[in-house]
């Protein structure tokens, strides 16, 4: 098989610096219990809804019905927050150690040895208490932190802030609340941040160097499905979720199932985009849910919501939207550009309508905002005005690869394409196999061959908490101290140059090319130009390949300095907590820089030279 590349720069084009980034959504608890470094589950005791007595879940009582009486009610300082939990002690002589409430946390904490903990909770009581807060094992017995605190007798609610620095790891930890006195206590807001966190911004250092590593160009979120909700009611709220974490609310995503305090809120969207030096995408509900719509003659609020969470994010610090902003701790504006209108709502009776309410308000106040649709111009014109439109695609391997071509079929000219949502999925995916990310490779370089028109691509779903698979598979899996990528992550990684870099026209001529896939570009790190060909082989037999270069420049160094190979002895072999890198890239140094390059590509692999 041969392989020819044209590194000529007169028929090179400028792949766009958007083309790779990533989507994150609310989904398999990838944020709250997840990305989001909040370790107590629960904390405004919200979850339960607004009507109390209500379930406390995953809080637990420390005592039984003779010592201690443990129930909700809507006595907390915090109005739009308003369940507290009450207990009561009805002992005179307790049980050693005390008795109260203990929180495990979203499927154990993970407290590690030396590392400190900070515990903020709101507290209240009508006589001076004596109580014990401590970090222990998922049994109660071994104890790795723990402080006295007494809460002075007081009708008020007190504000209590304590470090625990933990004298021992734990890996499926909780936080126990305890005391030995009779008497009434009120409990509301209790949250455990580990004091280190990524850039001190609240999330989960090692899962956001997986992201970091993928050198995203932009940052979709909060969703996905999450923004729509099975009913508006339940939809994403940015408003509800911006200002002290104390004071959110939180809301029960419907369609993944779970409660977020959305201490993980839309300023902190804004601020990971920042520290990831990211774009941020602000996925924003347009009035429709899964299950009901807001009919565009009633839709004026929610455009007005909307241009308020721009000034949230873009105005100065004087606005009024942008002073809350400034008073979070960001005085400067995060530069939003990009805007998607709804997820997946094309279909909708109002979909349409209540798009170009947004889109003409927002056009007229942010000029400078692109906006996407949930329209699919790949195939046809759109109907309705759009900067970009929203492409997604979940199927199984062999279709995503056989997609590769898919828009070289589309018009040139007409808004641009965001693939933001793309995976192989069900069938052949398992929970991550290196056959599905083959054909990822290959759907994307037909991204990058088509990056005239196609802007924006994002892997779906980015995260899954090991405990809430509810959606298989994922970029990254995780528990409360463990990740890994699958090998898909790994994939994305080998495109992480692409964005920006220049594409070259390619031939390949084989009795394989039915099962080959391949892409050429000329990329740079600081200080070195470098021509990369990747060559997927989707196929069972090792394919020799000769790959030859023209009109490569001489400030640009010809292939046969690495190899990065991506394969394994199964195509359906997946990593997993024990073996993380089972599928990962193996970089070996080469030597024979040359025009003309003798290569062997195994079956099932992915191989990118440079
Ligand atoms: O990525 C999972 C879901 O797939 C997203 O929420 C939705 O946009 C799509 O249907």
């Amino acid at each position: 098989a041969t392989l020819k590349v044209d590194a000529s720069p007169q028929s090179a084009r400028k792949i766009p610096e958007t083309l790779f980034g990533i989507f994150f959504e609310e989904i398999n608890h990838a944020g709250a219990g997840g990305i989001w470094a909040e370790l107590v589950s629960n904390r405004g005791f919200e979850a339960g809804g607004p009507h109390t007595p209500s379930n406390i879940d995953p809080w637990s009582i420390i005592g039984d019905d003779s010592s201690v009486f443990v129930a909700t009610d809507r006595t907390s300082c915090f109005s739009r927050n308003i369940v507290a939990l009450r207990m009561e002690v009805l002992c005179d002589d307790c049980p050693t150690g005390g008795v109260g409430i203990y929180n495990p946390g979203f499927w154990g904490m993970n407290i590690e040895d030396g590392k400190a903990y900070n515990l903020v909770m709101y507290v209240k009581s009508a006589e001076t208490t004596d109580l014990a807060v401590s970090l222990t094992s998922s049994d109660g017995l071994q104890n790795l932190a723990s402080a006295a605190i007494t809460v002075s007798g007081t009708s008020n609610w007190t504000k209590v802030e304590q470090k625990l620095v933990a004298k021992g790891t734990n890996r499926t930890s909780r936080l126990q609340i305890t005391t030995n006195k009779k008497g009434v206590v009120w409990f509301d807001q209790v949250s455990l941040m580990p004091e280190d966190t990524y850039k001190g911004h609240g999330f989960r250092t090692e899962l956001i160097s997986m992201l970091s590593d993928l050198k995203p160009r932009f940052l979709r979120f909060p969703g996905g499905c999450f923004v729509e909700g099975d009913w508006l009611r339940n939809a994403f709220r940015w408003r509800e979720s911006i200002g002290p974490w104390e004071e959110r609310p939180g809301h029960f995503g419907d369609v993944w199932h779970y409660w977020t305090d959305d201490g993980l809120g839309y300023y902190e969207f804004l601020q990971l985009a920042e520290d990831l030096d990211a774009a941020p995408i602000w996925v924003f509900n347009n009035g429709v849910s899964h299950n009901d719509e807001v009919d565009t003659a009633a839709i004026a609020p929610f455009v007005k919501d909307v241009l308020d969470s721009l000034e949230f994010a873009r105005g100065s610090a004087n606005s009024t939207w942008g002073s809350v902003r400034a008073a979070m701790g960001h005085p400067e504006p995060f530069p939003v550009k990009y805007v998607a209108i709804g997820n997946e709502d094309c279909g909708k009776k109002f979909y349409r309508g209540n798009y170009l309410k947004f889109y003409n308000a927002i056009r007229q106040a942010y000029p400078d905002i692109q906006m996407i649709s949930n329209c699919d111009g790949s195939s046809r014109p759109l109907d309705h005005p759009a900067d970009l439109y929203d492409f997604h695609v979940y199927t199984d391997s062999k279709t995503l690869f056989n997609m590769r071509n898919t828009f070289d079929r589309t018009s040139r000219s007409g808004p641009k394409a965001f693939v933001s949502e793309y995976a192989v999925w069900r069938s052949d995916a398992g929970r991550g196999s290196l056959l599905a990310s083959l054909a990822e490779a290959a759907f994307l370089t037909g991204l990058e061959m088509n990056s005239d028109i196609v802007h924006m691509a994002s892997y779906a779903p980015l995260f899954v908490n090991d405990n809430d698979r509810t959606w298989n598979p994922d970029a990254i899996v995780f528990n409360s101290w463990q990740h890994y990528g699958t090998p898909s992550y790994w994939m994305q990684t080998l495109f992480r140059e692409s964005s920006g870099a220049m594409i070259h026209p390619i031939t390949v001529s084989s009795s394989y090319s039915g099962s080959l896939a391949a892409s050429a570009i000329t990329w740079q790190d600081s200080e070195n130009s470098f021509l990369r060909v990747k060559v997927v082989n989707f196929g069972s037999d090792a394919v020799s390949l000769t790959i030859s270069t023209s009109g490569l420049q001489a400030s640009v160094n010809a292939l046969g300095s690495t190899s990065t190979v991506l394969t394994s002895g199964n195509v359906m072999d997946e990593n997993s907590f024990s073996n993380p890198t089972k599928v990962a890239p193996v970089k070996s140094e080469l030597s024979n820089a040359a025009e003309e390059m003798q290569v062997t590509l195994a079956p099932h692999s992915f191989s990118a030279f440079d």
